[in-house]
């Protein structure tokens, strides 16, 4: 069973400038709910109880957002008001969220091993809010945890990308064992489009073994001279099994504006109109 998930959130969203000035990027709204739920609502549908925040400097908005506002609950209680925050109130009596902070930038790698705290030994999920997934059916991290089930081994996401754009991603290199499903050979972190050996990306999507904690500590910093998670799985892969699952539905990039416009409409289109 999978309880646990992390949710590295340390980031300054400078792309969003000057909207995540004082607002934590993690707390921009699609629509009408912040880009974190969305995230944890996934992870909750797929079973998780535990959910691990790796925060930082200036992000106690979501601390604020996962926990009871009685001042406003009292005021809209009993007005046709109440209804909107029934999701929340569930998401927060379903699971704990624990905190710790990353204290310095220093990559996604490093994050995840600074949720070491909150994880202990063992399997755990790592779910990136800027990667909003939807899918009518149900939702990508449960399609993981089947995976998971079965499999018992690290899993990261992956969707196909154009051929340029690889130096955005991690990339992936394995062996299809069955339709939409790699056993993983090798990894790459943002490898420019003439040294990447497919255009399978991960998506922020990740079931991982607690093995790779010890992993990430051997590491040395890789591509931006930041301490890569792509790296430490890739050195998981050499020794055991290692998945990379293409997801079904739709992913868009709230990292940038274009993808965080792109989801505003499609929530707004599919949940909204
Ligand atoms: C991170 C990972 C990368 C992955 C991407 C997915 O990169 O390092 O392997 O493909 O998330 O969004 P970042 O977007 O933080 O640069």
């Amino acid at each position: 069973m999978l309880k646990k998930c992390l949710f590295p959130a340390a980031g300054y969203g400078t792309r969003f400038l000057p909207a995540t000035k004082a607002m934590p990027k993690e707390m921009l709204p699609i629509v009408n709910k912040p880009l974190i739920q969305y995230g944890v609502e996934e992870a909750i549908e797929a079973g998780i109880t535990e959910v691990g925040f790796v925060s930082g400097r200036g992000k106690r908005a979501i601390e604020d957002h996962f926990d009871i506002s009685y001042e406003l609950e009292h005021q809209i209680a009993g007005s046709d008001k109440e209804c909107l925050l029934s999701d929340i109130r569930d998401v927060i009596d379903q699971c704990t969220f624990s905190y710790t902070r990353q204290l310095e930038m220093k990559g996604l790698g490093h994050a995840i091993l600074t949720g070491e705290t909150l994880v202990g030994n063992e399997p755990f999920g790592v779910i990136l809010a800027d990667d909003f997934c939807a899918n009518s059916d149900s939702g990508v991290f449960k399609q993981m945890v089947e995976l998971f089930t079965e499999y018992q081994c690290s899993i990261v996401a992956i969707e196909e990308v154009p051929a340029d754009q690889t130096d955005k991603y991690g990339i992936v290199e394995g062996k299809e064992i069955q339709e939409g499903l790699f056993k993983v050979s090798n990894m790459i972190e943002k490898p420019a489009p003439e040294f990447a050996p497919t255009n399978l990306a991960i998506i922020g999507r990740y079931i991982l073994t607690p093995d790779i904690f010890s992993i990430i500590r051997t590491l040395n910093p890789g591509a931006n001279g930041e301490i890569q998670i792509t790296d430490a799985i890739c050195e998981q892969a050499k020794n055991r099994m290692v998945l990379a699952y293409k997801f079904k539905g739709r992913r868009f990039d709230c990292g940038s504006l274009e993808g965080y416009v792109g989801a505003t409409n499609y929530v707004y289109d599919e949940y909204h109109r």
